[in-house]
């Protein structure tokens, strides 16, 4: 969500030091799930990020340690540790400032992400578990389908573990906000990465909610059925990807690229940069559903501040209306299933 950047772009051309010298510029991320159509990009971009001087990669796959033995020639600063299988998963966890988890099934032609969900569910509790056992102060950053209700399983599990914070846990929604910032940019005719659009909700279907109407730059669509279609779009762009891929997965590249963007955020608000803003899926008291993706404000102990989504027309009045009951039986899911 780039206009959180401006503030820091002014403060470099106006030669101001936007960073004490003091603060920490050393992090451990792993990424869990790291052999995966997702993991393997996930980790090569996390690779070239400055801000991290430990990667680990852990996987059930037996790739694992050759993708960390492959990722480690390349010529910068991060040491890069491959872990295979649960018994190496405390060891890839131990003392982690931040855990990317796309560690799981993804979709094929015609399952929702509510169908990856008994598959997947276990994989996130039993990962949050070691999280909670290894790197209790982590931030937790779910790929995972289906995120509604895996989110709310990895915080009662954690939960459960007595070392819940909800600013430490979110749900990565940030591919949503790519998608539309791109769509927008081929509508209005300009480069893609000057524009911003919030997207709040969930990250399924009817629950990823784009607010159009606080586009910027604005819009350059009107009529009402183009802006139906355009939010139908981004609702459904993971399948647009899935029915492409003919049964091979769902996004990888774009995902991978999305989560590189969201990790590397999360850094810059944890070594204390100000004015880091992302939508994430969060813990949240904005609407009736305990978890609700929105702008939220990055620091040093993950989500400082989860922002409000401001004034929504009427026709994202609507989308609201409709996203809210599936996201409360999504969050009831995964809590159903991290009780039990
Ligand atoms: P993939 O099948 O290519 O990779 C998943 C990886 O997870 C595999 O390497 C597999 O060995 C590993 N894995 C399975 N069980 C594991 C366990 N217990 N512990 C550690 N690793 C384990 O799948 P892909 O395409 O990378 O997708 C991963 C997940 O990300 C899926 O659930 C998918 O639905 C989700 N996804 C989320 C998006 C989002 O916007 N949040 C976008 C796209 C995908």
């Amino acid at each position: 969500f780039s206009r959180a950047l401006k503030p820091a772009a002014l403060a470099v051309q106006n030669g101001a030091k936007n960073f004490s010298t003091t603060s920490q510029r050393n992090f451990k991320v792993v990424v869990a799930g790291a052999a995966g159509g997702i993991g393997q990009p996930l980790a090569l971009l996390l690779k070239q990020n400055p801000l991290v001087t430990r990667l680990a990669l852990y996987d059930i796959a037996p790739v694992t340690p050759g993708v960390a033995a492959d990722l480690s020639h390349m010529n910068t600063p991060a040491k890069v540790s491959g872990h295979k299988g649960p018994e190496e998963l405390s060891a890839a966890i131990k003392d982690a400032d931040v855990v990317v988890i796309p560690a799981g099934v993804p979709r094929k032609p015609g399952m929702t992400r509510d169908d990856l969900f008994n598959t997947n569910a276990s994989i996130v509790r039993d990962i949050a578990l070691s999280i909670a056992q290894n790197a209790p102060k982590a931030i937790v950053a779910i790929i995972t389908n289906p995120v509604n209700s895996t989110v709310p399983i990895a915080s009662e599990v954690l939960k459960k573990a007595g070392v819940y914070d909800p600013n430490r846990v979110l749900g990565v929604t940030t591919l949503d906000v790519v998608r539309a910032a791109t769509f927008v940019g081929e509508i209005n005719g300009v480069d893609p990465t000057s524009v911003a659009v919030p997207v709040i909700g969930g990250h399924s279907g009817i629950t990823i909610i784009p607010i159009l109407s606080q586009c910027q730059p604005a819009l350059k669509l009107s009529d009402p059925a183009k802006i139906k279609a355009l939010t139908e779009r981004i609702q459904e762009a993971g399948t647009e990807v899935v029915k492409a891929k003919a049964g091979g997965g769902s996004a990888t590249l774009s995902m991978a690229y999305a989560g590189a963007r969201l990790t590397a955020s999360v850094l810059r608000g944890l070594k204390g940069e100000s004015n880091v803003v992302e939508c994430a899926y969060v813990k949240s008291s904005l609407t009736e559903a305990t978890y609700f993706a929105s702008p939220v404000v990055l620091g040093k102990s993950g989500v400082e501040k989860v922002l409000g989504y401001g004034t929504l027309n009427e026709f994202e009045q609507q989308l609201l209306k409709a996203a809210l009951p599936e996201l409360a039986k999504n969050i009831k899911t995964g809590e159903d299933f991290a009780k039990k």
